[in-house]
């Protein structure tokens, strides 16, 4: 029997056992079981053969690009000696290898301060405890930056759905056997949590669904702990609260991940898709606030990478890897330089695409 059949199995006896799962529960068990979970088991399904593709995997622009934004951290801390950055959610280490060798390159002191330290559930470190992070701030010192990459999106979320102005949490039971989703009234803290972003979802339509990611509030917490002087700096899709919580949006924004192809199926497959919801930026903004941190920088990705220099960095490779495309078109090599500098230029549009990547957004706050 297939593992994902074999996690599907452990789920319907654990709920004929116990009762129906939030759906919390449920996504915490299909994505970080320790056995099958889709992202404890096996390795990382990201990248072009995967599941899906990050922003990292279109070349080095993203990871140099948060490169220049560390070393201005640095040189804005005061050149700490070292400079403690964790990447939280790191995969295996992908964006810390483009981060050393634009420093290298362009920041050697910068370079030689940078001590970076990725975490991932690949690694057996969950982010999500506690204890891991304080355990690994006695062991190495208080970081100075905390980041993290299309990481809070995969948080276990809570879904809940409206009906006749009530709303009402789902939770993942069993109809003849197999998975099936359930409507039942809300745990306490999840009400409270659309009532915070002052949502008139009394009035919206039977059906409207949406996520809610009390998980996100606690790590945010957790991370304000663990910073005495730096940052916290977020990366996801997602929006504020007034834009991701609409009446036009009655279908939340739950998706699924399976080899490049989306579906709205998560309880099919439990551990071999990924499942993630657009993150709500006002929580992560207001959990901060409330544990410490200041707002400093909240903007689409488009505009964060144009901050921090792509174009100019895809300008100056034209000049110093692909003259030929400009004073040799006619030859076979010009040519050439010319489709390699298309492919390059290709992957910056879709980095900033105001419809895809470059309207994730970036969130900086300050202790
Ligand atoms: C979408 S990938 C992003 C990877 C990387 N940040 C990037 O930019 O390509 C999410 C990563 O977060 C990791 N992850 C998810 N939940 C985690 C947790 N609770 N603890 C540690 N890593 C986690 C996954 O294993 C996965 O590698």
């Amino acid at each position: 029997m297939a593992t994902s059949s074999l996690l599907e199995q452990r789920l319907i006896a654990r709920i004929e056992r116990e009762g129906p799962l939030s759906f919390a529960e449920y996504m915490r068990i299909a994505l970080y079981d320790p056995e099958s979970g889709y992202y404890a088991a096996g390795t990382p399904r990201i990248g072009w053969s995967g599941d899906y593709f990050t922003s990292g995997d279109l070349g080095d622009f993203f990871a140099h690009c948060l490169g220049r934004q560390l070393w201005q951290m640095w040189e804005e801390l005061g050149r700490p000696q070292p400079l403690r950055v964790w990447e939280q959610g790191a995969r295996r280490g992908e964006l810390e290898v483009g981060v050393r060798a634009w420093a290298e390159q362009e920041q050697p002191a910068f370079a030689t301060a940078l001590s970076y330290r990725g975490l991932d559930l690949h690694r057996g470190e969950d982010i999500l405890s506690a204890e891991v992070l304080q355990q690994l701030r006695e062991q190495e010192g208080v970081p100075h930056v905390i980041l993290a990459n299309e990481l809070v999106d995969a948080f276990p979320i809570h879904l809940v759905e409206v009906q006749q102005g009530q709303l009402y949490e789902i939770y993942v039971g069993l109809e003849k056997g197999r998975l099936r989703e359930l409507a039942a009234p809300p745990a306490p803290e999840v009400v409270t949590y659309l009532d915070r972003y002052c949502m008139r979802w009394r009035s919206f339509p039977n059906g409207w669904r949406a996520e809610i990611n009390l998980e996100a509030l606690r790590w945010v917490e957790l991370q304000a702990s663990l910073l005495r002087r730096g940052f916290l700096l977020v990366i996801d899709y997602g929006d504020r609260a007034s834009r991701l919580y609409r009446r036009t949006r009655p279908q939340g924004t739950l998706l699924c991940y399976h080899k490049h192809r989306v579906n709205e199926q998560p309880l099919a497959r439990p551990g071999e898709q990924d499942i993630t919801a657009h993150v709500n930026f006002s929580a992560l903004i207001d959990e901060g606030r409330r544990h410490g941190l200041r707002l400093r920088l909240f903007t689409t990705q488009r505009a964060w990478l144009e901050h921090l220099g792509i174009f100019e960095e895809l300008e100056q490779l034209r000049r110093t890897h692909f003259s030929a495309a400009d004073q040799e078109r006619a030859t076979d090599q010009g040519q050439i330089a010319l489709l390699r500098w298309y492919n390059l230029r290709q992957r910056v549009l879709a980095l900033t695409d105001p419809a895809g990547l470059g309207n994730f957004k970036v969130l900086i706050m300050r202790r």
